[in-house]
């Protein structure tokens, strides 16, 4: 069977990994966040004393487990949950704009696409990781709306917020990560935009699921 790779893009809470996740259940692809690498090279950031990212990431071990989605590990430790409080949402623009950890990430990621059959989620899958891709989504939402879906993850999680507060973080995380210099979040030229704004995470995926059919034909 033909093997693609395909490749998710946005803003923050734009739904990405929710979809992405449920798109590689369906294809029985590996569905790889790269959110989340950032977030725990973030952990491991703010743990250590030594605030040099070269040295920081010759020792660091972060390994991703299939496992219903994916679950993240640092030296060992399970980190899933950890990587999304607040302090490492709020730290995670700045080590994110590093060149050392975009290059370093960036090389991890591509081993991980080699053999195709990964759906990546992030900001420069379509543009750096996998310019490549068979499939390339761009999904956008608007503010309110992302700020309310995050407000509803929080409250599952227990992570406390307001739909306010988050309204101003998102629209300053995208402000970071559209205006950085390595790699901003831009549009792939070859991306199909996907505006998730009051559309069910269903309809999404099955647009998604249409789209990556035509690929594997
Ligand atoms: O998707 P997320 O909110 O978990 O991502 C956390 C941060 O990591 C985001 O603010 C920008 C950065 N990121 C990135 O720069 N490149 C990626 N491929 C994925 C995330």
């Amino acid at each position: 069977m033909k093997k693609i790779n395909i490749a998710i893009d946005g803003p923050a809470a734009a739904g990405k990994s929710t979809i992405a996740k449920k798109v590689a259940a369906a294809l029985d692809m590996v569905y790889v966040d790269t959110g989340a690498m950032y977030r725990a090279i973030t952990l491991a950031y703010l743990k250590s004393d030594d605030k040099d990212f070269e040295r920081l990431l010759q020792d660091i071990d972060i390994r991703l487990v299939a496992d219903n989605g994916q679950r993240v590990l640092l030296s060992g430790e399970d980190i899933t949950e950890r990587i999304r409080e607040n302090d490492i949402t709020e730290n995670v623009s700045y080590v994110a704009s590093q060149g050392a950890v975009r290059s370093f990430l960036v090389e991890l990621q591509q081993q991980m696409t080699r053999d195709k059959g990964v759906v990546m989620d992030g900001r420069d899958i379509g543009t750096t990781v996998i310019p490549d891709a068979e499939l390339k989504i761009y999904m956008v939402a608007s503010v309110e709306e992302r700020a309310n879906r995050r407000q509803l993850d929080n409250e599952a999680r227990g992570i406390e917020s307001t739909v306010e507060q988050l309204k101003e973080d998102i629209a300053h995380r995208d402000h970071l990560d559209m205006t950085r210099e390595i790699s901003p979040l831009t549009q792939a030229g070859d991306a199909i935009e996907i505006d998730t704004t009051g559309r069910s995470i269903e309809d999404v995926t099955a647009i998604i699921l249409k789209l990556a059919s035509d690929k594997l034909e």
